[in-house]
């Protein structure tokens, strides 16, 4: 099968390619180092030319809900309207479990590209995961003023970013089956508790301080709005057996 991958070089991304390259697929990423430009549309359609299924794992680092709603709007635009154009039949695109209860700030966005995906005229799948566990290091490094690094109360029940990629490329392969079975990782942590977990293991000399984030958002945050309900798929590896692994490993 012909797979682009749009977002080939994020950290879920790297994981899809190289799985989707190991079971034998063609793969191409779609990034800008790759030359193809999501927001502008530079270069896309010329890399759709022969695509069978786009795995769509692009991204924005933005909290800003005008900000995420636009980007996601933008790309999932982009990226639909080029692959009707040229004949792709399946679009694959990765969320979050609880979007809809939390659909303000950077949430936002995904449940607009959600809309997006579900009304095209491309056959499509959505899966929704929860956080990935290289979440926590990304809100070390976001959060760190200083010695100090401040991170919202939250329950998060976090998966291995290389099987949410597993999970993306068995999707390319069944072809298009609409909303599948959200997936989360096998335990139910506080946040802070994770980041906690990763300065530790890079040596890093930080006081982690949870607090209570003001509003409706971090309210159902807090309140597990991010956590899987019964019937999703559960993941194999724990966030401390990913501890143990290379984190810097490719
Ligand atoms: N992180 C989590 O915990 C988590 C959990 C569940 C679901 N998700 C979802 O998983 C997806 C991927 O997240 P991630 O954390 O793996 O992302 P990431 O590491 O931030 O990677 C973002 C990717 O998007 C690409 N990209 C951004 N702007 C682009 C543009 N204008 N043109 C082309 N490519 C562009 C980047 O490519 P270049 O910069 O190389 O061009 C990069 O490959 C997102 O949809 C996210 O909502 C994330």
């Amino acid at each position: 099968m012909n797979i682009a991958v749009a977002g080939g070089t994020g950290t879920v991304g790297r994981h899809v390619v190289s799985i989707a390259r190991a079971r034998g697929h063609h793969v191409i990423s779609l990034s800008r180092a790759a030359g193809v430009d999501l927001v502008s549309g530079d270069g896309l359609a010329q890399a759709l030319n022969g695509v069978d299924a786009v795995i769509d794992v692009a991204n924005t680092s933005t909290l800003n809900g005008k900000k995420s709603v636009e980007f996601f709007t933008t790309v999932t635009g982009n990226l639909l309207r080029q692959e009707k154009a040229a004949g792709v039949r399946h679009h694959v695109a990765l969320s979050i479990v609880g979007t809809e209860k939390a659909a303000a700030g950077y949430y936002a966005g995904k449940l607009a590209q959600e809309t997006l995906v579900s009304k095209s005229d491309v056959p499509w799948t959505i899966l929704r995961a929860t956080q990935f566990h290289e979440f926590a290091g990304q809100m070390l490094r976001r959060s760190s003023v200083g010695p100090l690094v401040l991170v919202p109360r939250m329950v998060t029940q976090p998966v291995a970013a290389r099987e949410v990629a597993e999970a993306l490329v068995e999707a390319a392969e069944a072809g298009p089956r609409g909303r599948i079975p959200d997936l989360g990782g096998p335990e139910r942590k506080q946040l802070a508790e994770l980041v906690r977990a990763v300065a530790q293991k890079e040596g890093r000399k930080r006081r982690v301080i949870e607090f209570t984030a003001p509003g409706p958002l971090w309210r159902s945050m807090r309140n597990g709005s991010l956590v899987p309900e019964a019937g999703a798929a559960v993941g194999r590896q724990t966030f401390s057996d990913w501890l143990k692994t290379d984190l810097n490993a490719p």
